[in-house]
């Protein structure tokens, strides 16, 4: 059985003041639910201040990039040992819009999820198609393609730390969401993917989230489908009371419970 897992990015957005509001009030609300696993992704420099909000909470903290080298004269990158450092557990690695804005490529992202799962950081590993690619047919040869090459090396052991995410990149941010069928369809393909390259109890263990527009109104169809173990959340993560109904709404679905 595995336990839903929803993820709040904030991407470039806050400032001191409503990171600590908004990390507050969804404290309030949803602090203490059991059942289901529940992080926010704050910016690098309001991590600090976000952590201290939610330590009498349940829900974790988790940074939205890292780089793989442990130190050293790498101007302005942040390191996964710096993260721990600040009590993250989680970190999102290969997010479309790091991949197709700031350029990263499946080795980078491959080298950081080594060095988060190294430094005993939780991996949400991002992987999708853009428009054309699903126009042509491709989604499944391209997601096919990031995973393999995202968790290449990746021994039995270390994989288990690893969430997937699946974010149609035509998704992200433009209020259109896959269908629950469309998404359901890519998170079966990747849970077979997952029985091949390591074996069926990793596959099924393994939680793969949908991200691209969940909202609390489409969140009860994509939990409802049976791949679909929790969610990664941008837009609506912004708003408390959005985000805490889209994480009442998972872990009712999935556990009958709360
Ligand atoms: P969105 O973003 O929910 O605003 O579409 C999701 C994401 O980028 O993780």
């Amino acid at each position: 059985m595995r336990k839903p897992f929803v993820a709040g990015n904030w991407k470039m957005n806050t400032d001191i003041a409503s990171a600590l509001a908004l990390a507050r009030d969804i404290a309030d609300r949803i602090g203490r639910l059991d059942g289901i696993d529940v992080a926010v992704c704050p910016p690098f420099v309001y991590l600090h201040a976000v952590a201290d909000a939610l330590s009498s909470s349940n829900i974790a903290l988790g940074a939205q990039n890292v780089f793989f080298q442990p130190n050293g004269a790498f101007t302005g990158e942040i390191s996964a040992a710096m993260l721990k450092d600040l009590s993250c557990t989680y970190v999102i690695i290969g997010h479309s819009e790091r991949r197709h804005v700031i350029g990263e490529t499946d080795d980078l992202i491959n080298k950081k999820i080594s060095a988060a799962i190294n430094n005993g950081l939780l991996p949400i590993f991002c992987v999708g198609e853009l428009l054309e690619q699903r126009k042509a047919g491709k989604t499944s040869a391209v997601v096919t393609e990031q995973v393999k090459k995202g968790l290449a090396g990746l021994c039995t052991e270390r994989i288990q730390a690893v969430t997937i995410a699946y974010e149609p990149v035509w998704a992200i941010g433009t209020g259109i969401n896959a269908t629950p069928e469309q998404a359901q369809e890519v998170h079966a393909m990747i849970r077979d993917l997952l029985a091949c390259l390591y074996d069926k109890t990793i596959a099924s263990n393994l939680r793969i989230q949908y991200g691209g527009s969940a909202k609390p109104d489409n969140t009860a169809q994509l939990m409802t489908q049976p791949d679909v173990d929790g969610l990664l959340v941008g837009g609506a993560s912004l708003k408390a009371d959005d985000f805490a109904s889209m994480v009442e709404t998972a872990v009712k679905i999935k556990t009958g419970s709360n």
